[in-house]
């Protein structure tokens, strides 16, 4: 398998609250995007992974993360765009020769293993499309923003907590973004665009350690995880 991985890194972590930006918030001695690109350098199917990073960041995610990593693969920075489909998007201009599957990885989400990794490439050799996933804990209800009151109750055993690693055949997922952007839809991930175009996404299974570092909170759980992973 020869699979080119996505780094979209490029957000501003507005939900974090911190002067420092998410990638680069150290943990336990090293920023945080360190441990994802580590994550994915260790996967078998990778071959090389393209970071998008703030525009004017890119000396920073060189001197702050690249040098004081040894990876195999080869790693190239792009410029990311305003909203994170943008910074994709971006990154996919940057795609140079031939690979079997693209797989996309949230920067914020430092304990992706190896595993998880290479069962997404793998399912989107076979279904075009997959995303990592976990059952849901909480029970969810939808609410339309400023509404106060009457929540709908949704059933808890239908619903998946939708995480990155994504992979896609690579044409599948260019398409995703040509309909997305003639069409002006917007997705917080790059699976809800390939089923806005209505083509099926495989689920995997995810892990409920891979968190996305978010809120201050999850520096907490991020530092516990990391005791405990090792
Ligand atoms: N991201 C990106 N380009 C953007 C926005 C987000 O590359 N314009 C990346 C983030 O850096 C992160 C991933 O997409 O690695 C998931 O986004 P999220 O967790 O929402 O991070 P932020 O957008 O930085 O945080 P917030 O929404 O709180 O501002
Ligand atoms: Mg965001």
């Amino acid at each position: 398998m020869n699979a080119v991985a996505i780094v979209p890194a490029a957000g501003s972590g507005v939900r974090m609250q911190q002067n420092c930006k998410k990638p680069y918030i150290v943990l336990a001695g090293q920023p945080i995007l360190c441990y994802t690109l580590s994550a994915l350098d260790l996967a078998a199917s990778i071959r090389s992974i393209i970071v998008a990073v703030s525009p004017g960041d890119e000396e920073l995610c060189r001197e702050q993360v690249l040098r004081r990593l040894k990876l195999r693969a080869g790693v190239c920075i792009v410029a990311g765009g305003e909203r994170r489909q943008d910074s994709v998007r971006n990154a996919l201009g940057a795609l140079t020769g031939d690979c079997d599957v693209v797989l996309i990885h949230d920067g914020a989400r430092p304990f992706v293993t190896s595993e998880i990794l290479d069962r997404t490439a793998r399912a989107a050799l076979v279904c075009g499309a997959a995303t990592a996933a976990v059952a849901v804990k909480d029970t969810i209800m939808r609410m339309a923003p400023g509404v106060q009151a009457c929540p709908e109750p949704l059933a808890r055993e239908e619903l998946h907590a939708i995480q990155t690693p994504q992979a896609f055949r690579p044409d599948i997922l260019a398409a995703a973004h040509e309909h997305a952007r003639d069409g002006g839809v917007q997705a917080t991930d790059d699976a809800s665009l390939v089923i806005n175009m209505g083509l099926p996404v495989a689920l995997v299974a995810g892990a409920y350690e891979n968190i996305k570092v978010t809120t201050p909170a999850d520096l907490v759980h991020a530092e516990a995880l990391l005791k405990t992973l090792g």
